[in-house]
């Protein structure tokens, strides 16, 4: 394997941070300091001073800095480091996906022809989606795009079709994958897909900005208002037919239907130019086209284009492993190789 001879910080030392380092020091590279909420350390644990102030200092001891923290906020914090150290010049790897959610100036340093920031890690763990989206699309591309985008939620309808089992027997099996927190016992199933929804959410806007259906960012995670959070009633009517699965559509210009949907959100981003994105997300019946194609197992991501009137001017699918941090980690690393080598 190829080696990376060059250093690096990491901000985030947990989950995703802690395999990280392991992979970047497999990789040649060395990992000098590591950033958590108590501040900057290195490897060995001295803890430094813990302000802003020494991360901007520690930023000009090495030439990558690698984001993966998640803080209780709307990516403001995720944001500061990543900012800090691309102002610096420093090449920047994330796998946080709330700072891009709303901060639209941070495309361009992942959109320019040599960029700086590598966001593939953001969406789909190591499935490839956004490299392949942005290979295949442009703007003006009459085009319906169908993800499956959120490997905790694919993972518990799988289980709940595909073992004929309980939903608490389908959660325990996601839980048993590390693919969600353990919350409460009560609304327990609201909040999982409350919180899983708000990450599809981030997700889609990345696809949507990044993806090259627009020639600039136009869609703030926070502008996202038709949120359907799931109430008793649509719990039940989910749990009862089985044969749904969580996924985002996106049109050019507009809504092809009404459709049988549960939850999610739909969404439009304006463009009197390049023509309106029209996304509607949700629990989908999976027992016509195009949904059956998106049949996949666990925690798996997929990605479905139908390009051109009835995909005249082609199709493509992709899928991979979206969630958990084997996966997220290998994307940031591959990222990371394609950036140095540009
Ligand atoms: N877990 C996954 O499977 C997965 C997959 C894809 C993407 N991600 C993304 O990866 C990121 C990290 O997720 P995770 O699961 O590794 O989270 P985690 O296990 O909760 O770890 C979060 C880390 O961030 C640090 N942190 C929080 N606030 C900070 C601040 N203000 N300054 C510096 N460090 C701070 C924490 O510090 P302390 O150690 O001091 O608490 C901790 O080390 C998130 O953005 C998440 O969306 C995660």
């Amino acid at each position: 394997m190829k080696k990376i001879h060059t250093k690096a910080l990491v901000v985030g030392y947990g989950t995703i941070g802690k395999p990280l380092v392991r992979a970047l020091q497999e990789n040649g590279v060395t990992v000098a300091f590591v950033v958590n909420t108590k501040g900057v350390h290195t490897l060995r644990g001295s803890t430094l001073l813990p302000h802003q102030e020494t991360y901007e200092k520690v930023l000009s001891k090495v030439d990558i800095a690698c984001i993966a923290l998640s803080a209780p906020d709307e990516g403001q914090t995720e944001y500061t480091y990543t900012r800090s150290a691309l102002d610096k010049g420093k090449t920047v790897i994330t796998c946080a996906k709330r700072a891009l959610g709303n901060n639209l100036n941070l495309y361009r340093y992942a959109s320019s022809n040599r960029p700086l920031l590598g966001i593939d890690a953001t969406v789909g763990g190591n499935s490839g989606i956004l490299p392949h989206l942005k290979n295949r699309l442009r703007p003006n591309l009459p085009v319906e795009i169908h993800l499956v985008l959120n490997g905790s939620m694919n993972c518990f309808m799988f289980e709940l079709s595909n073992g004929q089992v309980s939903p608490s027997e389908a959660m325990a099996g996601v839980l048993r994958q590390g693919l969600a927190e353990p919350i409460k016992a009560k609304g327990k199933y609201a909040s999982f897909f409350a919180g899983e929804t708000d990450d599809t959410v981030f997700k889609t806007s990345i696809v949507v900005n990044y993806c090259g259906l627009l020639d600039y960012p136009l869609m703030h995670a926070k502008s996202v208002r038709l949120i359907r959070y799931l109430d008793e009633n649509a719990l039940r009517e989910l749990f009862r037919s089985r044969n749904r699965r969580y996924i985002v559509s996106i049109y050019r210009d507009s809504f092809p239907q009404q459709e049988d949907v549960i939850g999610g959100f739909t969404h439009v981003v304006r463009d009197d130019t390049q023509g309106n994105i029209c996304i509607s997300a949700g629990f989908k019946l999976i027992n016509t086209l195009p949904y059956s194609r998106l049949h996949i197992p666990g925690a798996f991501n997929a990605v479905l284009t139908i390009e051109g009137e009835d995909g005249r001017n082609g199709t493509s699918y992709l899928e991979g492993v979206g969630a958990g941090p084997d996966p997220t980690v290998a994307a940031m690393i591959q990222n990371l190789k394609r950036l140095i080598e540009r």
